[in-house]
């Protein structure tokens, strides 16, 4: 399969449900393996992925609620909490860390890249979530959370909180993407 056609039905879908398609165990291979594979710079394995499901699922996001002492709507964490799970991306900073010690000339780009490979790693998971038939959308709660959720999940301090993925069944798919003209994007030079 073209890897477009795999990736073009990845959305943000906010209209989540506790029932899905497939077996716990199969989302938490598909993360599993998704963590294995996904690049990272120096091949530093510096990714972390916690995946919240079950009871951990509505703790996580009562926590974040209370993180943020009233001042998020409930309707809206109320909606992520009616997925059946949430993954949470993490990487560790002592590893960074370490390599820049080891690459001094390379020191400054190290969170940068561990940050990117995270990001490959959130594209990874919320379009192979989707080709399960299970929507989800990308969260930024952190920083205001991260104490609670370390508390919650028993996180090293090393571990920097990156996003929040609820998913889950798919009660409604978005709007159409509108139409652009992407000549203005992609540049071909010959
Ligand atoms: C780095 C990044 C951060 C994002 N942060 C949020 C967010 O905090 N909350 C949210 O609802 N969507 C967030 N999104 C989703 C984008 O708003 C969404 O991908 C974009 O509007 C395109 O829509 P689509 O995902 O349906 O293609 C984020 C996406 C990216 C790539």
């Amino acid at each position: 399969m073209n890897i477009n056609e795999l990736i073009k039905d990845r959305r943000t879908i906010y209209a989540i449900t506790k029932d899905i398609p497939v077996s716990d165990e199969e989302v938490v291979k598909l993360i599993t393996d998704a963590t294995e594979l996904v690049p990272d710079a120096f091949n530093m394995k510096s990714q972390r992925v916690y995946i919240a499901l079950g009871e951990k699922q509505d703790q996580l996001w009562d926590a974040i609620y209370d993180a943020f002492g009233g001042k998020v709507a409930r309707e809206k964490i109320d909606s992520f909490k009616a997925g059946h799970g949430t993954v949470l991306y993490y990487y560790d900073k002592a590893i960074v860390e370490s390599l820049q010690e080891q690459f001094p000339l390379y020191a400054a780009n190290f969170p940068t890249w561990a940050q990117q490979s995270n990001g490959m790693l959130q594209f990874t998971v919320w379009a192979g979530l989707r080709n399960l038939g299970i929507g989800a959308s990308l969260q930024h709660y952190n920083p205001i959370i991260d104490d609670a959720v370390k508390a919650l999940f028993n996180v090293p301090d090393n571990y920097v909180l990156v996003a929040q993925m609820p998913f889950g069944g798919i009660a409604e798919l978005p709007a159409e993407k509108e139409k652009e003209d992407i000549s203005l994007r992609v540049t071909v030079a010959k």
